[in-house]
């Protein structure tokens, strides 16, 4: 008998798939991103809860214009969303993600997982997910949103590129673990989530996300598109941007950039 596709696979989990966020899903063999295809979608109008999924992406995108290696073991898709919030809240999303993501590799295995922000979730200082949001908006109000995700989960890390300091959840825990039973649970807590952030429950996401955050508390470097930022990571904000007490006691706020621990 002939295996199965990963595009046949993915359609049989999905067809007994209950999970409110999850509308549809288009499945893929091999893309080169699956954002870039989540938004073409979403721009010809395709409803909230449409989900992109890769086996492998030949150009995973990931964030400040990097690419996000893909090779087959890992988790790749993108979702889109049409929130209603005020803009200012969108800005959450990709820190709910990272939330449901570490949620989840703690529900399945014991190891000292953490999201660093704003949404790059690490085991041990190397990078085992990432998160991409794209959005667009619009004057009457069908802008969308598209959340890619990138999870390192069943990969030899010997495959990834010497500059690439990341690791896969395999390689952690020393076995592989269920493609979909993963990512059904990953769907399970990205719906409790979303619920709670349409329900303008934002306090209750920040203060969980803190709880699974190592970030604040520590001293960081934070790399914005024009300055770089030294100080102490003093708290996130209602919007999820990182608030930073420079040496000079000044309180500065990082809406988007790369943060670096500092021993
Ligand atoms: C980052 O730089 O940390 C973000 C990486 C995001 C990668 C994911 S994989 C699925 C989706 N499709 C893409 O091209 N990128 C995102």
């Amino acid at each position: 008998m002939n295996e199965k596709s990963f595009v046949e696979e993915t359609q049989d989990f999905s067809k007994n798939l209950d999970i409110g966020i999850v509308k549809k899903f288009v499945v893929f063999n091999e893309i080169s991103s699956t954002n870039v295809k989540a938004k073409e979608l979403a721009q010809k109008g395709e409803p909230e809860g449409t989900i992109v999924l890769s086996e492998i992406q030949k150009n995973g995108r990931g964030r400040f214009d990097r690419i996000w290696e893909s090779p087959e073991g890992g988790l790749y898709f993108s979702i889109i969303l049409r929130p209603t919030c005020k803009s200012d809240k969108t800005t959450l999303l990709p820190l709910l993600a990272a939330l449901s993501v570490c949620k989840t590799i703690k529900s399945v295995c014991d190891i000292p997982v953490a999201i660093k922000w704003p949404n790059d979730v690490h085991i041990g200082g190397k990078k085992v997910c990432g998160i991409l949001l794209e959005s667009e908006s619009s004057k009457d109000g069908l802008g969308y949103v598209v959340l890619g995700m990138g999870i390192n989960l069943n990969i030899d890390i010997d495959v990834f590129s010497k500059d690439f300091v990341a690791t896969s959840i395999s390689h952690e825990i020393g076995i592989k673990l269920d493609y979909y039973g993963f990512l059904k649970k990953l769907l399970l807590n990205l719906d409790y989530y979303y619920r709670l952030f349409k329900e303008e429950k934002y306090n209750n996401i920040l203060s969980e996300w803190k709880k699974n955050s190592d970030t604040i508390g520590k001293r960081v470097c934070i790399n914005t598109s024009s300055e770089k930022i030294e100080g102490k990571a003093f708290d996130v904000d209602q919007s999820g941007f990182l608030i930073i007490e420079t040496d000079s006691s000044e309180y500065k706020r990082i809406t988007s950039g790369d943060c670096f621990y500092i021993e």
